[in-house]
């Protein structure tokens, strides 16, 4: 076989088999393919596409291309959830115990944050203690005692996608459907849980700006998930404006916090709610979603959820009076700014994107792998959507530490947020449920 024939199958249109993409992806991660023909072959599977068939195909080769995790050791049903990324998203601090709360086991792996999105690790490791790099060892064993434990990325994972993905980022083959699915399938699939749910965003927040295309990626995940025998549900989710109020890591793990207690904001609650339940049908303990949404409230209401918080984070090395008393774990930064409204009227839109890039600027994020995050620092809205709000009056609440980086995120916060003179409708937060 050869790369050349491979790379013009592909330019003239022909369906690939399945010793063909193993063959590109086995050879590019040995090295014995050079970057220049997988840049040839990504831009010819950019401009053709690649058929349902294909993906399915490409997410299987990159997923044997490292490590699979076994997770049989872990009795009952194991579920996992991906967020495609958004602003102020906190949900997996708020879903790992819940679900774990109802009896399925959570054995979770997560990101760290870069650009103007933030990764649950870096938000889990604001708590005081809090280990979030665990030897496949630990991990295992902290479900097995505790129920859930969520580690950063273990052993090899994967690693025909990262390779890919990091010349997809230099050879503008980033944004097609098919390879963001495949990137992201691979690596669920080889993180061993049994099923799937995936929460994927839209709008100005998001990686899919629009909802057509959300829809698209959200269909062909479903599907790879499905056809490798792992039943996956997809929840579309608004990203146009930031999930709940916090955006920042302690700021975010504290919203969490009030969340598990039943005191979080509306419509973060809703969203894990939402989640809970799809999550609680995967593992087979809801017949519906509706007893989903019912089981949910009843495990916050009952204290059931925020007490598995306390001992997942004791687990973790974390101090666990994090739950009681938020307010004297975590750190704080020692500046407060208030950004205010410039004329009265409802909050017609508060730009994601931008916002998160402000917060990113304070420290919250990263812009570069590299940069150290600051975990105090961050943004808490005072408005949402659809509010009204008066002239003079708090929008939003800037935390900081540093006057580097300061004035430019005050103007990126103060673009972000729009304000109208009639009320706009109240954005909807769950646009749809694919099976
Ligand atoms: N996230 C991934 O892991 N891969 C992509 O291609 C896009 C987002």
């Amino acid at each position: 076989m050869r790369m050349y024939d491979i790379i013009r199958k592909k330019r003239d249109n022909k369906a690939l088999s399945y010793d063909e993409l193993k063959f590109f992806i086995d050879g590019y991660v040995e090295g014995t393919i050079p970057d220049y023909q997988a840049a040839a072959f990504l831009m010819a599977a950019f401009i053709r596409e690649m058929s349902k068939q294909e993906t399915v195909m490409l997410t299987r080769c990159m997923m044997e291309s490292g490590e699979q995790m076994d997770l049989s050791a872990i009795p009952g049903i194991k579920v996992d959830k991906h967020s495609t990324g958004g602003v102020g998203d906190k949900t997996s601090i708020v879903l790992a115990p819940l679900v774990a709360a109802a009896g399925i086991p959570v054995a979770k792996m997560s990101g760290r944050g870069l650009g103007h999105t933030g990764g649950t690790i870096d938000k889990l490791e604001s708590i005081p203690g809090f280990k979030a790099e665990l030897s496949m060892e630990d991990f295992i064993g902290n479900v097995k005692r505790t129920g859930v434990a969520i580690t950063g990325q273990t052993g090899n994972i994967a690693p025909g996608d990262k390779k890919l993905y990091a010349l997809r980022d230099v050879t503008a083959t980033i944004d097609n459907i098919s390879l963001i699915a495949s990137s992201i399938m691979s690596k669920k699939l080889a993180a061993g849980a049994d099923r799937i749910l995936l929460d994927v965003k839209v709008g100005s927040g998001a990686f899919m700006k629009e909802e057509k295309e959300a829809l698209d990626l959200a269909e062909t995940m479903v599907a790879i998930g499905n056809s490798s025998g792992k039943r996956t549900i997809a929840v579309l989710s608004d990203m146009n404006q930031p999930l709940g109020m916090a955006i920042g890591n302690a700021l975010e793990v504290r919203e969490a916090i009030d969340t598990l207690k039943g005191e979080g904001p509306e419509d973060f609650y809703s969203l894990c709610r939402e989640l809970a339940a799809a999550m609680f049908m995967l593992g087979e303990k809801a017949a519906n979603m509706e007893e989903g949404r019912e089981m949910a409230d009843r495990l916050v209401s009952s204290g059931k959820a925020a007490e598995k918080f306390a001992e997942f984070v004791e687990c973790q090395g974390g101090n666990p009076d994090v739950l009681e008393h938020p307010e004297k774990v975590l750190p704080k930064a020692e500046e407060q700014m208030l950004i205010k409204a410039q004329k009265s009227g409802y909050i017609a839109s508060l730009d994601a994107e931008s916002i998160g890039i402000a917060a990113m600027l304070l420290g919250a994020g990263r812009s570069k792998k590299e940069d150290r995050i600051d975990p105090a620092v961050g943004i808490v809205m005072q408005k949402k959507c659809g509010m009204p709000v008066k002239e003079g009056e708090a929008v939003a609440i800037m935390h900081y530490n540093k006057e580097d980086g300061l004035e430019q995120a005050v103007r990126l916060l103060e673009g972000a947020i729009n304000v109208s003179e009639e009320q706009p409708p109240k954005p909807e937060l769950i646009k749809r449920i694919i099976e």
